[in-house]
Formats: C-alpha cells, sequence, structure tokens
C-alpha cells in the first residue's frame, strides 16, 4: 500500500481518537441532559443569574410526535406531563378554571422563590441596618453635637406655633405610623427573631394580632396624611430662602441661626418626604389589601420605560403584581421609618423647647426667633393689623 495513503490514515485515526468526547457534542449546553436543565443552569439561578429559560418555556411538546390513537402511548398525544407542567409554570397553556378570577388561572408561579429570598435577606438586612445605623447615629450625634439649646435661654414668652386641629392631625399620623411601623417590623422579624425565643405558637398570636392592627390603622394614617398635606402645603412650597438654609447646614452643624419662615428647608425635606412616601405606601399598602385588584406595577413600569427608558417588565401576571407591591411597600416603609426615626429624634431630645410645638402647641418666644424669625415677624405683623385677632404672644405657663 501506498506509505502517503497509510500516513494520512494514521493521522485521521489518531486525531479522532485523541480528540476529547465533548468535542463531538452539539453546541447545544443542554444535549447532555436531553434539553432539560443542567446543573449550571440550577447554580446560576440560585445565584439570582439572569437565565435564558426559553429551552424549557418553550419546550411544551411536539403534536406532530403523537402516536397514533391505536398505538401504545397514543392517550397523551405529543405532549408528555413534563411538557404539561412546564406550560402552566410558564403560564403558557390555556387554563380554565371554575373560579373566574384571572389570579386563580395560574396554578403555579416561578418567582415566588425570588420574592420569599428577597424578603428575607435583603429587605430583613436593609431593615436591621437601616434601623439600627441610623439610631447609633443619633446617638453618636448626641454625644457629639449635644442638645441644641436655646441660646441665651427661655424668655418666659410664649408664641402659638400649632392649633389645637394642627396638633389632632400630627398625632393621628404620628400615633398610627408608629403603631404601623411596629406591626410591619414585627411581620417581617417574626419567623427570623421570636420563632426562636418564643416559639411558633406565641408568633402566631402576635402576627395575627399584628396584621389585624395593620390593615385597620393603615386608615387612620391615609386619612390623617391626607389632612396634613392640606393643613401644611402652603407653608412647605420650597423658595430661594431654603437654599441658603441648607448652605448655612441649618443651625445643627455649627451655630447659626438662618432665616426660616415657618417651616424650615429640613422640616420641608421631611414634610415632602412624609407625603411622597406616605402616599406610595398607602398606595402599595392598598394594593395588598384588596389583592389582585388593584395591579398598578405593569402600568407604572410602563410609565417609566416610557419616559426614562428603563426596561422594566410590562406585562405582569397577577402574583407578580402582588410581589411587587409587597417588595416595595417594604422597601418604602423602613425607608419612612429611618427618616421618622431622625425627626422624632429632632422633635424630641435633640432640641431644646421644640416637643412644645406639637405638645400644648405654645413655644417659647426666643426658640421661635431662633428656628422661625421670618413667621414670628409675620405672626407679628398679623397681629398689629388686625387687633382684634388678640396678640400672638402670651406668657409662659398661663
Ligand atoms: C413621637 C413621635 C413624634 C414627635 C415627638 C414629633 C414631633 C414633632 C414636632 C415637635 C413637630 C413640629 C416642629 C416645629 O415646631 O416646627 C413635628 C412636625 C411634623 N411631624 Fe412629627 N413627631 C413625631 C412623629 C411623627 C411621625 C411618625 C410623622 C409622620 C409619619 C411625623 C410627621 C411630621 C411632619 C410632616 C411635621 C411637619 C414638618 C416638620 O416639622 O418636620 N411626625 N413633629
Amino acid at each position: 500500500m501506498n506509505l502517503k495513503v497509510i500516513g494520512a490514515a494514521l493521522i485521521a485515526f489518531l486525531t479522532f481518537a485523541v480528540t476529547p468526547s465533548y468535542a463531538n457534542e452539539t453546541t447545544d449546553p443542554r444535549a447532555s441532559t436531553g434539553g432539560a436543565q443542567t446543573l449550571d443552569d440550577i447554580l446560576a439561578r440560585q445565584k439570582g443569574l439572569e437565565v435564558d429559560d426559553s429551552f424549557r418555556r418553550e419546550n411544551l411538546g411536539r403534536p406532530e410526535n403523537a402516536q397514533p390513537t391505536s398505538g401504545a402511548l397514543g392517550s397523551l398525544g405529543g405532549t408528555s406531563d413534563s411538557d404539561i407542567y412546564r406550560g402552566i409554570r410558564y403560564a403558557e397553556v390555556d387554563i380554565k378554571v371554575s373560579n373566574s378570577s384571572h389570579a386563580s388561572e395560574i396554578l403555579v408561579q416561578d418567582g415566588g422563590m425570588n420574592w420569599l429570598l428577597t424578603r428575607e435577606q435583603d429587605i430583613r438586612g436593609y431593615a436591621g441596618f437601616g434601623i439600627g445605623g441610623v439610631l447609633v447615629a443619633l446617638v453618636a450625634f448626641y454625644f457629639i453635637r449635644g442638645r441644641m439649646t436655646i441660646e441665651g435661654g427661655p424668655s418666659g414668652q410664649t408664641i402659638e406655633r400649632f392649633k389645637a386641629f394642627e396638633r389632632f392631625g400630627h398625632w393621628c399620623l404620628a400615633g398610627s405610623f408608629i403603631m404601623l411601623a411596629i406591626t410591619g417590623l414585627l411581620l417581617l422579624f417574626g419567623r427570623a427573631i421570636l420563632i426562636p425565643i418564643f416559639g411558633h405558637q406565641a408568633n402566631a398570636l402576635i402576627a395575627n394580632f399584628s396584621i389585624w392592627v395593620h390593615n385597620n390603622i393603615a386608615w387612620v394614617f391615609m386619612f390623617s396624611l391626607v389632612a396634613i398635606f392640606v393643613m401644611w402645603v402652603k407653608h412647605n412650597i420650597p423658595n430661594k430662602l431654603d437654599w441658603e438654609w441648607l448652605k448655612e447646614g441649618g443651625g445643627i452643624i455649627g451655630n447659626g441661626h438662618p432665616h426660616a419662615k415657618k417651616f424650615n428647608a429640613g422640616q420641608k425635606i421631611i414634610f415632602w418626604m412624609t407625603i411622597v412616601l406616605g402616599a406610595s405606601v398607602s398606595l402599595s399598602g392598598l394594593s395588598l389589601l384588596f389583592p389582585f385588584e388593584m395591579p398598578m406595577f405593569a402600568k407604572t413600569f410602563g410609565i417609566m420605560n416610557a419616559v426614562l427608558g428603563t426596561s422594566f417588565p410590562e406585562v405582569l401576571l397577577p402574583h407578580e403584581e402582588m410581589q411587587y407591591a409587597h417588595i416595595w411597600h417594604a422597601i418604602v416603609a423602613i425607608t419612612m421609618i429611618i427618616a421618622i426615626i431622625a425627626h422624632i429624634y429632632i422633635g424630641s431630645v435633640g432640641m431644646e423647647g421644640a416637643f412644645d410645638a406639637m405638645g400644648t402647641g405654645q413655644v417659647d418666644l426666643e426658640w421661635a426667633r431662633q428656628h422661625h424669625d421670618l413667621w414670628v415677624e409675620e405672626e407679628q405683623a398679623k397681629a398689629n393689623s388686625s387687633p382684634s385677632s388678640g396678640q400672638p404672644i402670651g406668657q409662659a405657663g398661663k
């Protein structure tokens, strides 16, 4: 035999023989599992990475493979049980249920695990570190800066800062918010903290009571939020003075007393934060209170995508809507709790004379001059221009 031919055959044989077997596989990475998930897919999903699931979502059986009805395997046609369950999981099959609600047509929902992990890990972590962090920061601030006092001491004269109905509105909002915050946190941390300490039964009792309080007190919060908005919005429109106030650190950092009207820039930030986040937490709360009745995320995402060019999903299953509402409700509520803890500090121990504004409604005139000088001038001018309305200044303790 020709030596050249033998050599070529030998090279071809060796090349074939030493080439690893995987090099012969097709480029389909799931060929080894017959098109099912691989270990890599499962690990990627557990790490929360994006996995293209079209190989499952679109793998819903092939009618053309159906056995003839006379054959042994003819009954399921070209679709196996796993094809059917994959279809149910990805909401790709047409399901008819006797209950007429769209939500009950979703027999399996794929996002539940993601929602659970986000709630148990990210949301609990944010709440724990955020609330713990602000408490530590405020204690540190108290020891570094000390209590903000009235320079030169109280004058002994007072001026009316808030009327009874304003204080009533504030305390309805504050009381309901504090109850919502406590019961919300009990629900969030119940499994992680209460069950290990007090057991399942105690947690079940606490959780039942918390959800009842949460669902009912929410109405007080929503009504007082509207009342607070109506009462104080006109004093909270931002203006140039606020910028000056912020540049001077509001007198909180340093010892200055920047000019301010009824509400300074810091208070305006608290006001708008309360209104905007309060509205958002209320809407997402209503969506949770009336399950599947008030879907709002797909529409919101649609608007965001159009305006901001983002690419959030615009079609959501009813359960996905609920999951988004729940996660968003928790994020907004925790952000509010963190900010309100700082507000409570300033309104009580952090600043001498501040609590009286919401306590009796009368603040010391010197306190008012130092923190809201232009408002005091306005009030005195009003009293002077209409003597019938009486003097705004009184004596402390009377
Ligand atoms: C024990 C808790 C609280 C205390 C001691 C407290 C105290 C005060 C005080 C003293 C003021 C009037 C400040 C001034 O004279 O200008 C005030 C105003 C206000 N509070 Fe509270 N508050 C509490 C809880 C809350 C809560 C929970 C919210 C909202 C969820 C809230 C929202 C507001 C708003 C929007 C204002 C007007 C803007 C401002 O002054 O920052 N408060 N609060």
